[in-house]
């Protein structure tokens, strides 16, 4: 599904280089390097502050625990996404409130988004699933019909871009806070768990600072509660290396999906991926919809000629059981995450794919509709 190996070496070198300074410095928590990241990846991002941390998850539950919400109060967010979007609304107190999405984008579905909207809402997790940017100019102009604070999970779209008011923006960069991962297999992978806030907001990011290192801005001084939820001084090395090279990344991964549609263009029984005008898809996923209800027959047929897929996602979070014990709100009949849970299959997507490897996979493809 994912080819890291090859892409390491490429830069391995470089990586080397970073891993043996942070050997040589001893500054493993904090430090230079942490801080030369946070600069580099604010500035690509298109953000005043970066505030790095453990992980992605961590990052959604600081933002949220950022806006000061009452206790209970509803939080907006698509049920198609990983369990970390949801499972950070309850973490934090708060009362997740599931909507459905668009059958084409797999991203949130605006109409149903203001539909959903009653007087305890108070923010929304929009999620820019599997690289490509939501809908987020109408978004922006609900949320702010409604005063609703908005935060980004970008945890599989580092690098997408989107039209707001006819600038193109990155995602991350335009609700309040953006928050991202850097999973390895992440469009910016590190080589471990890692995370960041992304916000140009002076106060949710001094108080992200303190809150993500135990509530503390002066040693051993603590003024409120945190936790601890830091990156690393040789994940951040990695990650200025890697960061000089996203842009190639992306540009791989767009390529392999044009590979892709045009291979499978006129196969009958999918459907492929739609690009939303005027959007970057950054394509962390190659998602495919199989109909006629013969997608785990197709993933039986690639497994057997050797062919990974992975299904994102088998089934909805507002369907599982710790979520149907937990507070929640169902805002709607939520038919397309329903339908598409059952449709969707993840074709192997990496910067190392080439035209020869593609040809295989969408000809064992059409091998299996013939
Ligand atoms: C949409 C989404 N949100 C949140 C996360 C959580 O990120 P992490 O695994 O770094 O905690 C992920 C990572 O898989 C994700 O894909």
């Amino acid at each position: 599904m994912c080819d890291l190996k090859h892409q390491t070496a490429k830069i391995r070198s470089e990586i080397d280089g970073a891993i043996a300074e942070a050997i040589e410095s001893s500054a493993f928590i904090k430090g230079a390097k942490v801080a030369e990241f946070e600069k580099n990846a604010a500035e690509y991002i298109g953000t005043k502050h970066c505030i790095s941390v453990g992980n992605g998850t961590d990052a959604l539950y600081i933002a949220l625990m950022m806006l000061n919400l009452a206790p209970g109060s509803e939080v907006i967010t698509p049920s198609f996404t990983f369990v970390a979007t949801a499972e950070a609304i309850l973490r934090a107190g708060l009362k997740p409130v599931f909507v459905d999405i668009s059958d084409s984008t797999f991203n949130i579905d605006v109409q149903t988004f203001e539909a959903a909207i009653t007087k305890d809402t108070k923010a929304a997790i929009i999620v820019h699933l599997f690289g490509q940017s939501a809908e987020m100019d109408s978004i922006m102009k609900v949320a702010k019909k409604h005063s609703i604070e908005i935060i980004e999970d970008f945890c599989q779209s580092f690098g997408a871009e989107c039209e707001i008011e006819g600038k193109t923006k990155k995602a991350g960069s335009i609700g309040r806070i953006g928050c991202t991962s850097f999973f390895p297999s992440k469009n910016l992978g590190c080589f471990g768990d890692g995370g960041a806030i992304f916000t140009d907001d002076d106060t949710i990011a001094d108080n992200a600072r303190a809150f993500a290192n135990h509530g503390m801005r002066v040693k051993y001084t603590y003024d409120s509660v945190g936790i601890n939820s830091r990156l690393d001084a040789m994940q951040a090395g990695i990650l200025n290396v890697k960061i000089k090279h996203v842009d190639s990344y992306l540009e791989c991964r767009r390529n392999a999906a044009s590979t892709y549609r045009r291979m499978l263009a006129d196969v009958d029984g999918i459907i492929i991926p739609t690009e939303q005008e005027g959007c970057r898809h950054t394509y962390n996923q190659f998602t495919i919809r199989v109909k006629d209800g013969r997608r785990d027959e197709l993933k039986s047929y690639l497994e057997e000629k050797g062919i990974p897929s992975m299904i994102y996602y088998p089934y909805p979070i507002h369907q599982q059981k710790a979520y149907l014990e937990s507070p929640h709100r169902i805002a709607d009949k939520l038919s397309n995450t329903e339908m598409l849970c059952k449709e969707v299959l993840s074709l192997p997507m990496h910067t190392e794919l080439d035209e020869k490897i593609i040809q295989t996979i969408t000809s064992t493809i059409k091998e299996f509709f013939k």
